[in-house]
């Protein structure tokens, strides 16, 4: 059911303090905390002897004390302390996670820690330009599957019926898609020239008249979905685009983490290479990326439920070929790690 060997985003860097935070993820409960020095920890969020969450005890030099009988644990799952005992039990352990802080977000690695390299971690180009602005990261947590997900993010149609007011213009309801295979996942994209750029996206390119509009809908396994919009004045644009001043590029970081099979949660940022300093701007993306997210999750939650109930087998579009592939691609991987 899910890829365990890969890093997961577990939270935003801002909401792991130096306190305890209980969060499930891949049907695993996890409780996370800073050290004094601000390192990020994970640990299994349950004493192995009453099996109390340790989330529901307190934080005390560093160590988690349980809140039923006080053994203690360090950051690295070992019992330090059994105050009711003449010696620490040695099978009094509980399995510590590897963790990263990388991008404004808390990572973790939810498989064999032996695999676990922080550099596996996404690489975001341009992130530390000064060329560039970072719409900084905000999340939700959705009542569905995390792959009705990445079947949106790799589905550029839905944008002319789920995001009539934003994100929709003509062309995106029909003009053809390309699928492309990488080693790390699936690009669907396509040029749609000479139109009026979408209504979210007017006030931001830096030119008047029609676009040619280059939407690319990436996924790379298990669920982190790179989503890249490029604007150009029409004529400009298509395969060979060499990228002027009047491009305006904006690429939608998405990652996906499974709470469980029913529930997802989703963090994001956006990266841009104009307006750097407009604060303003960066403030009026970042709410209308939560609005856009906030349709899709709508959306997702209703198909989540309406295939969960279904009497008759759902059919497929020409427009899913691109997420059944990612489905049938992510299955295999699944299965070569479980076997
Ligand atoms: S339940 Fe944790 S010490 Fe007893
Ligand atoms: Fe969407």
């Amino acid at each position: 059911m899910y890829l365990r060997n890969s890093w997961y985003v577990a939270a935003l860097s801002s909401e792991i303090e130096e306190k305890l935070t209980a969060l499930r993820i891949l049907g695993e409960d996890i409780v996370f905390y800073r050290t004094k020095n601000g390192e990020p920890v994970a640990l299994e969020d349950s004493c192995p002897h009453r099996r109390l969450p340790l989330s529901q005890g307190r934080l005390l030099n560093n160590n988690i004390e349980c809140g039923y009988h006080g053994l203690q644990f360090n950051r690295s799952g070992q019992c330090v302390a059994a105050p009711t005992q003449n010696r620490i039990p040695p099978s009094a352990t509980v399995r510590s996670y590897p963790v990263a802080d990388k991008l404004g977000l808390v990572w973790i690695w939810m498989g064999n820690p032996k695999n676990s390299d922080e550099r596996l971690i996404i690489d975001i180009d341009n992130y530390d330009s000064p060329a560039w602005e970072i719409t900084s990261g905000d999340s939700l947590t959705c009542a569905c599957n995390y792959q009705y997900l990445t079947d949106n993010l790799l589905d550029p149609s839905h944008v002319g019926w789920v995001h009539r007011s934003s994100f929709a213009a003509e062309g995106t309801d029909n003009t053809p898609l390309e699928i492309m295979e990488t080693d790390k996942g699936l690009i669907v994209h396509r040029w749609i020239y000479d139109k009026k750029p979408p209504p979210f996206y007017e006030p931001l390119v830096k030119f008047k008249g029609n676009c040619d509009r280059l939407q690319h809908y990436e996924v790379q396994y298990p669920c982190t979905a790179i989503n890249k919009g490029i604007y150009v004045p029409s004529g400009k644009g298509g395969p060979n685009l060499k990228v002027d001043d009047l491009a305006y590029i904006m690429i939608s970081y998405n990652f996906l983490t499974p709470i469980d099979g029913n529930n997802t949660r989703y963090h994001w940022l956006q990266h841009r290479n104009t307006d750097i300093n407009n604060k303003k701007l960066t403030a009026t993306i970042a709410s209308g990326a939560k609005t856009a997210f906030l349709e899709d999750r709508k959306v997702l939650e209703a198909v989540h439920t309406g295939i969960a109930n279904e009497t008759n087998r759902h059919i497929n579009l020409g427009l899913d070929s691109a997420s059944l592939q990612f489905r049938r691609n992510l299955k295999k991987l699944i299965d070569k790690e479980s076997s």
